[in-house]
């Protein structure tokens, strides 16, 4: 580690699931407030805006991801939390950064083959250079705030590299200046899709794959109920989808009952209704506090909309003075 600044994005992909809280927010949480790092937590608006979206969906979006980062316990008064193209020097930087990243590094990022594949089977398929260059706006944002800590997945590893190394040629080319980001792995557990448990819980999966970090009561449960397990025969070795249930229980705090399934099971009873009924109790809890949160913070939309003002404020007044740096060295004018 050689400074203490985190930071991490997350895109406005409409309503958060428990995989993508419980392997990523809940890690946000922790780190602002053990108190040992300058937390600074951005909705990427800007990278949602890479594939085909609709502007009023993405708008709505936005401000609701503010508002669940909010809800699950990130303090405007701890972290900087903010919305990506509200401080403009992350698209200044990345027009920089795309000239200090080579275009062969660029064709060889995994995540735009797939996505570009994924996009070419689709009607009117339209890849755009935007979702080329994304991992160039993304060192951008990290690289902004000098942030030398990125908690993340292990599926932006390549983008980290490519951070890492465009801060590298940026050093070489212009003088020491970026640190070189790594990736801050802290053990998260991986959420497995409820309909199909070999693969991470995932939206794209359909409604049955996961359970939304908002959701009601009864679709909460019902969801619970409809998860894939296994045989449920104790001569098997137990199914991907029953531990998967075991590790939830265990996400949400409830150590000894998970415990006391697992003895059981190991003792040749498999009967998982038991199993499905506490997740899903110990589902329901988390998500009917995390709901009255959303919906108190979410009452008060002027607060919202100034708390995104301020968070902006505070986060463009590091942007600004990186751009002053990035300026001088590179021989633009304006760093005066
Ligand atoms: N690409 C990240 C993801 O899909 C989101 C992201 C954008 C990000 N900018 C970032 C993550 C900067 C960490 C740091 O999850």
């Amino acid at each position: 580690m050689t400074n203490n600044i985190v930071f991490s994005g997350i895109q406005p992909t409409g309503d958060m699931h428990i995989g993508n809280y419980f392997g990523a927010v809940v890690n946000y949480v922790r780190l602002q407030n053990t108190g040992a790092y300058r937390t600074i937590y951005c909705v990427v608006d800007l990278h949602a805006m890479t594939t085909p979206y609709d502007p009023a969906t993405l708008r709505r979006n936005t401000e609701q991801m503010f508002i669940d980062l909010l809800a699950c316990g990130l303090d405007p008064d701890k972290s900087i939390v903010f919305v990506q193209s509200m401080v403009p020097e992350h698209t200044e930087l990345a027009w920089i950064f795309g000239c200090v990243c080579s275009y062969g590094d660029l064709t060889r990022q995994t995540q735009f083959k797939e996505k570009s594949e994924q996009l070419e089977g689709k009607q009117d398929a339209f890849i755009s250079a935007g979702l080329f260059t994304y991992p160039v706006l993304q060192a951008a944002d990290i690289l902004l705030y000098h942030a030398a800590n990125v908690p993340v997945g292990q599926d932006q590893k390549q983008h980290l590299e490519l951070s890492r190394s465009i801060a590298n040629r940026f050093n070489t080319q212009f003088g020491e200046y970026f640190p070189e980001p790594e990736m801050l792995a802290t053990e998260t557990p991986k959420i497995l899709s409820l309909s199909e448990p070999t693969k991470k819980m995932s939206k794209s999966l359909g409604p049955k794959s996961y359970v939304g970090l908002f959701e009601d009561e009864k679709t909460v449960r019902s969801k619970v109920r409809s998860a894939v397990t296994d045989a449920g025969e104790a001569s098997t070795p137990m199914g991907e989808g029953a531990r998967n249930l075991l590790g939830l229980l265990r996400a949400c705090g409830k150590h000894e009952q998970a415990a006391a399934f697992e003895e059981e099971y190991a003792s040749g009873n498999r009967r998982y209704a038991p199993l499905k009924e506490a997740v899903a109790d110990a589902l329901v809890e988390l998500t009917s506090d995390l709901r009255a949160r959303r919906a108190e913070i979410g009452a008060d939309r002027e607060r919202v909309r100034r708390l995104m003002r301020e968070g902006a404020e505070k986060a463009r007044a590091i942007a600004r003075a990186t751009m002053k740096d990035v300026r001088r060295l590179t021989g633009l004018p304006g760093h005066e």
